[in-house]
Order: C-alpha cells, then sequence, then structure tokens
C-alpha cells in the first residue's frame, strides 16, 4: 500500500469513524509497522537528501561554540518557516523549539544539538569549516540536519499525527549543558517521552546502535592547584616541592579507582593536565592539574568528587604542600548519567526493526563518554541511541572530537527516517483512552 493510501485510511478513520486508534486492532498490527519503511523511502528520495545534503555542507561551513549558534539558529528558523512549522524563539539563548501536529497531547519531543568544537579542521574539501580554530568535529551538523529532515516529514504526513511533535534544537551540549537551560524554559511541559541520536563513525551505515539503563557516563572536571615552596633545584632541602607532591596525587587519585571502586561499577578518572615549573634548576611555587571523573550513577560520581577533593588535599598535605581543588561547576556543570528507559528501549527496538530489520538494531556496550542529553532524562523517558555512518568501501572515518572528523551524508536519510518514525508511531501508539471525559469535551463543542 502506498503511503498516501495510508495516510487516507488513517485520515478516515480518525475523522470519520472517529475511533481511537486502538481500539481497530488490525490497524495497529498492520499499518503501524508500515511508517518507518515509508518514512525512510520518503527521505531516500534524491530531492529530500540532497536538501539535507545542501543544509548540512552550510551548517559544517559555519561552525559555532555553545551559545553562539545564531546563524545555526537562523538557518534552522528559515528551513522551519519553509516548512510551515511554528516554533519558539529563543530559547536558551539560540535554540529553536518547533511544534508539529495538532497542538494537543500526546507530545513527544526529538531533540539535536547545534553548537561546533575549539577545533581546527584538518580535512581538505569543499565544505571545510570556514572558520579558524572551529569545526563541527562531533557531527551535530549532521543531528540538525537529520531533525530538519525528521521536521520534513512529519510536516508532510501532519494531517495524520494526532498530537504534537516537539522539534528541540539545543545549543550548548560540549559542557554548556545546553538541555538544563531549554529544560528551564518550560520545553518539556506535558511532553512524555524524549528521543535522541548521535552519529557514530566507528558502526556500519543503516545499523543502529542502543542499549536499555546506562548508556554513556557522568561527568565532571576538577583543577587543583598545589602550593609549595620554590627555590633552587640543586637545595631542595630550602624548597617545598610541588612537583613531586602533585606527582604523589596523580598516583593516589588512580588508587580511587583501584581499589575504592567496586570493579563492576566502571569508574575514571583521568588527569589530562599536569603545569608547573619552566627551568630545569628552579622547583617551582606551584602546580596546576586538572581532569574528568566519569561514572554511570549519580551516587558514584557524588563519592568520587568528595574523594577526588581529600585526596588532593590530604596528599599535597603529606609533602608539606596546601591544595586547592575546584569542580569548576560553573563553566562546567557536572552531567548526570545518560540512562535509557527500559520501555522505550523495547519501543525502539521495535520501530527501528520495521524500517531497517531486527539484525540491524544492535545492542551496544555503555561509553564512558557524556552528553547533556541526560538531563531530558533526568525529567521524562529518553532514549538515546546511536547512527551508524561507517561505509567500508569508502574507508575508515576518523573518531569524534578529531581534527579529521568527516560524516558520512548516506546516514542523513535513517536517521531524519527513524526520528520521524518514534515521534509518529509514540503518537498514534499512546493516543488519550476514549474516556467520558472525551464524550465532555464534545459537548462543550
Ligand atoms: C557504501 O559505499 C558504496 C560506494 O560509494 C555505495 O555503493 C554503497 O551503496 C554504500 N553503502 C551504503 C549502505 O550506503
Amino acid at each position: 500500500m502506498g503511503f498516501s493510501t495510508w495516510v487516507l485510511l488513517i485520515l478516515n478513520i480518525l475523522m470519520f469513524a472517529a475511533l481511537p486508534i486502538f481500539s481497530d486492532s488490525s490497524l495497529s498490527s498492520n499499518q503501524l509497522p508500515e511508517i518507518p519503511k515509508e518514512f525512510l523511502k520518503f527521505a531516500k528520495k534524491a530531492e529530500v537528501f540532497d536538501w539535507m545534503v545542501r543544509i548540512r555542507r552550510k551548517i559544517h561551513e559555519n561552525p559555532e561554540l555553545g551559545y553562539q549558534e545564531f546563524e545555526t539558529s537562523k538557518l534552522i528558523r528559515d528551513e522551519l518557516d519553509r516548512l510551515g512549522i511554528q516554533y519558539k524563539y529563543p530559547v536558551a539563548v539560540t535554540g529553536v523549539v518547533g511544534y508539529i501536529g495538532s497542538g494537543e497531547p500526546p507530545f513527544v519531543a526529538l531533540r539535536a544539538d547545534m553548537d561546533a568544537l575549539p577545533i581546527q579542521e584538518m580535512v581538505e574539501w569543499e565544505h571545510k569549516s570556514k572558520i579558524p580554530g572551529k569545526m563541527h568535529a562531533c557531527g551535530h551538523d549532521a543531528h540538525v540536519t537529520m531533525l530538519l529532515g525528521a521536521a520534513k516529514i512529519l510536516q508532510e504526513h501532519r494531517e495524520a499525527i494526532k498530537g504534537t511533535v516537539v522539534l528541540v534544537f539545543q545549543p550548548a551540549e560540549e559542557g554548556g549543558a545546553g538541555a538544563k537551560q531549554v529544560i528551564n524554559a518550560g520545553i518539556l511541559e506535558n511532553v512524555k517521552a524524549i528521543f535522541g541520536l548521535h552519529v557514530a563513525p566507528d558502526l556500519p551505515v543503516s545499523k543502529v546502535y542502543s542499549r536499555p539503563g546506562p548508556i554513556m557516563a557522568g561527568s565532571g572536571f576538577f583543577e587543583a592547584v598545589i602550593s609549595g615552596k620554590g627555590g633552587h633545584a640543586a637545595i631542595p632541602q630550602h624548597s617545598i616541592d610541588p612537583i613531586l607532591a602533585a606527582s604523589n596525587v596523580v598516583v593516589s587519585l588512580q588508587h580511587l579507582i583501584s581499589r575504592e571502586t567496586d570493579p563492576l561499577d566502571s569508574q575514571v578518572v583521568t588527569i589530562a593536565k599536569f603545569k608547573g615549573g619552566d627551568a630545569f634548576n628552579v622547583i617551582p611555587d606551584s602546580v596546576v592539574i586538572g581532569g574528568t571523573l566519569r561514572t554511570f550513577s549519580k551516587e558514584s560520581l557524588m563519592q568520587l568528587k568528595q574523594r577526588i577533593k581529600e585526596v588532593i588535599i590530604g596528599q599535597a598535605a603529606v609533602h608539606r604542600c596546601t591544595a586547592t581543588v575546584n569542580f569548576l561547576e560553573s563553566e562546567k556543570p557536572f552531567y548526570p548519567p545518560t540512562v535509557n528507559d527500559k520501555g522505550l528501549h523495547q519501543y525502539f527496538q521495535n520501530v527501528a526493526a520495521d524500517m531497517i530489520d531486527i539484525s540491524s538494531v544492535k545492542e551496544m556496550q555503555p561509553m564512558m563518554g557524556a552528553e547533556d542529553f541526560s538531563f531530558y532524562q533526568e525529567e521524562i523517558p529518553g532514549y538515546y541511541y546511536n547512527l551508524g555512518m561507517k561505509n567500508e568501501t569508502k574507508g575508515n572515518l576518523a573518531y569524534l572530537h578529531s581534527p579529521h572528523f568527516q560524516i558520512n551524508e548516506d546516514a542523513f536519510p535513517f536517521g531524519a527516517a527513524l526520528q520521524a518514525s518514534l515521534a509518529a508511531r509514540y503518537i498514534l501508539e499512546n493516543q488519550p483512552e476514549s474516556t467520558p471525559l472525551k464524550g465532555e469535551h464534545r459537548d462543550e463543542l
């Protein structure tokens, strides 16, 4: 059955039979599974695919960092205007939130992050970043594009959407906790579920990867200043050496993972910054160290944070140094772990399997990377998944945050269609029960 026929059928049932979708079991079992494949077919049409590619390349040429995505935001609004989709702006400085459907419940949200990274692009191609030192090296240009693609698909079939899809174009995922600002703006009010995706350079195109429960770690950052007393390197007894103190701090911090942590509760402490001294024969006054902590539960994260502070101060004291520890929470808020709702996992598998068949819907290992999608999941059930991008015949892709990062645009139809399907089917499968309330409502009309 063609999709327009399908839409007509749905419309007939909605408008003339006035039956809730789910009271007709033949419709639920026969028609709903066709949505993802039909959406994919639509997204693969040359004019839709080429439109997505054009958008993505335009965004890629002009990368903007967190809360500065003004041109990206303008481009999104221009496309939404062209599609005839209403939106709220500004949300969280540069964010845009679009609405497709009846304006009535159920509400379901799709989210894309918009920001780029402070990285100089090293890929030489026609649409290389035109901004020195900035690059879309985490695929957010692709995420925005695919959400616009999903918007186009959904808007095309809006009559069948008996509910509302909320399109969340979110700023500042890379450390700025843009999601938190979007939530503070009240965008999730009445929203029952939210879906987000990330492109995966190491996983094959046309496949999707996810898991129920924790999928990405919670994270935080810290910086410590370890102070001693500088002096001549040849007369150490007249100095208090912060280099040796800081070195022991680094070693002791690793014992938090090897000796205090349940080996089955994965955690990471990495010292990525160690700065002190600049002569061969001078002991410096102080050393600055900095790094990150990662865990899969909020409790573990808070426990580790507490112990990091104690170890740095205590170990510095062993060496007669003082230390201050700063968790930089105003600039780099702690991100909670990204935890996928178990019910939505089952739902995701069903919808994805109807699009690309179940053998292409893979369970993945959790990763220690962090993602501010987790803030939404603290409020409402949310689901986050990875979209494969790798094509062996085209060669390997560099990993996320690499200056050599590239997107395989062939993944766009899959991401756009799957996001659109997750929203459309969620609405059709979660229609309010026909209750006396509905009757009362009708009487008012
Ligand atoms: C992988 O790349 C080849 C060569 O460009 C292409 O023919 C093929 O369709 C691609 N596969 C997928 C799944 O996109």
